[in-house]
């Protein structure tokens, strides 16, 4: 269980385990003393490209903490926090942006802790077909309380045109953003096109994780003007809509989300429900780029007919469902999300 006195170790080692958008893991740990530490958002592991890249940032910051909680009680602590709240600035000189503060308070491991810190480490994203199976309304039902316990609504849908429509959007949102330069220099930093640079980097969107072969994914990336090619764009697009076979279901997130603190408590609510989906054995898939891309964003509003008034967002659409195992998406080693006291 590593040393009792100093328990950062031990915890970072679990909780990198936290999903974020291409696997960038941007989160980085300073401990201060054994019980507090602060918590910073490396800018250059952010993904500020697409219009809401930067809420995203705090979004994945959400998703830490909320793993960062899981993880410290099943090894024996609360966490209280002191957040920042302010916004990010991707031009700024320091590349530390400074998120809070974290404390670690002692209390005893409940068998609970235990199995939501085992489903913390089991859950993964993914980019299976599903088996084209309903998800129980009992088990949706207990996933739609966890979302409205972070002032958010999930929503979901089973009707086949719509889940098409969506499912249309998403990939075709892997075709606008590639024409963005931006976003397509961002993607090509964070694609692995071998098992071999995977591992070695642990970070990064691997061809594996995306079910594709290394080859294939880097001669398409490295040729995006074919992507617009009738026979080999064609092609293209049939490979990927291949990956989406089976989903018979898609669910989105409807709540607050009009400046940092709203991102970070929407990331929590995200995850909490994502452990839980996990915890019955449910896949999903998050279809962020639809969100974060403008034109999709409009399109998935307009086609299950969102509620973005009064502040309010439709800030996460996914796929959810029952797949086989997908490949482990690797991560850095603990020692580098965590950094030495400041001098
Ligand atoms: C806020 C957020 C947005 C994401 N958006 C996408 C997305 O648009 N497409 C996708 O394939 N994966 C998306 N992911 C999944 C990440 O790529 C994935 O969590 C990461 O690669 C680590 O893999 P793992 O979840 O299997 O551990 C998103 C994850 C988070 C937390």
């Amino acid at each position: 269980m590593g040393d009792p006195n100093n328990p950062w170790a031990a915890i970072v080692d679990d909780a990198r385990q936290y999903p974020s958008p291409h696997n960038s893991q941007p989160i980085k740990l300073r401990p201060l003393d054994e019980a507090t530490a602060e918590i910073f958002y490396d800018l250059d592991l952010g993904l500020p490209a697409e219009s809401f890249g930067i809420p995203f940032g705090h979004v994945c910051a959400g998703v830490f903490l909320e793993g960062l909680h899981t993880v410290a009680a099943g090894h024996g602590f609360d966490v209280s926090e002191v957040l920042e709240h302010s916004e990010m600035d991707f031009s700024s000189a320091d590349r530390l942006h400074p998120l809070g503060t974290v404390s670690l308070i002692r209390r005893p491991v409940t068998p609970e802790d235990r199995s939501r810190l085992a489903v913390f480490l089991r859950r993964q994203t993914s980019r299976r077909p599903y088996d084209a199976t309903l998800v129980p309304d009992a088990v949706i039902e207990s996933a739609a309380t966890v979302a409205s316990a972070g002032h958010n609504t999930f929503r979901t849908t089973a009707d086949a045109a719509t889940v098409r429509e969506l499912v249309r959007i998403n990939q075709s949102t892997l075709f606008s953003d590639l024409q963005n330069d931006a976003v397509y220099g961002e993607i090509m930093t964070w694609l692995r096109f071998s098992r071999q640079e995977a591992r070695v980097r642990g970070d990064g969107l691997s061809a594996e994780a995306m079910l594709l072969p290394g080859a294939v994914l880097r001669f398409a990336m490295s040729h995006r003007e074919l992507w617009r090619a009738p026979v080999i764009g064609g092609l293209i697009r049939a490979t990927y809509l291949n990956t989406m076979r089976g989903v018979r279901q898609l669910g989105w997130l409807e709540g607050p989300f009009s400046g940092p603190a709203d991102y970070i408590e929407a990331g929590r609510t995200f995850l909490r429900l994502w452990l839980r989906l996990t915890r019955d054995g449910v896949s999903l898939h998050p279809f962020g780029t639809v969100i974060t891309n403008p034109s999709s964003h409009s399109a998935f509003v307009s086609a299950v007919d969102a509620d973005e008034s009064d502040g309010r967002m439709a800030w996460m659409l996914f796929r959810f469902g029952h797949s086989s195992r997908p490949p482990v998406a690797h991560r850095r080693p603990a020692a580098a999300m965590l950094m030495g006291a400041a001098s």
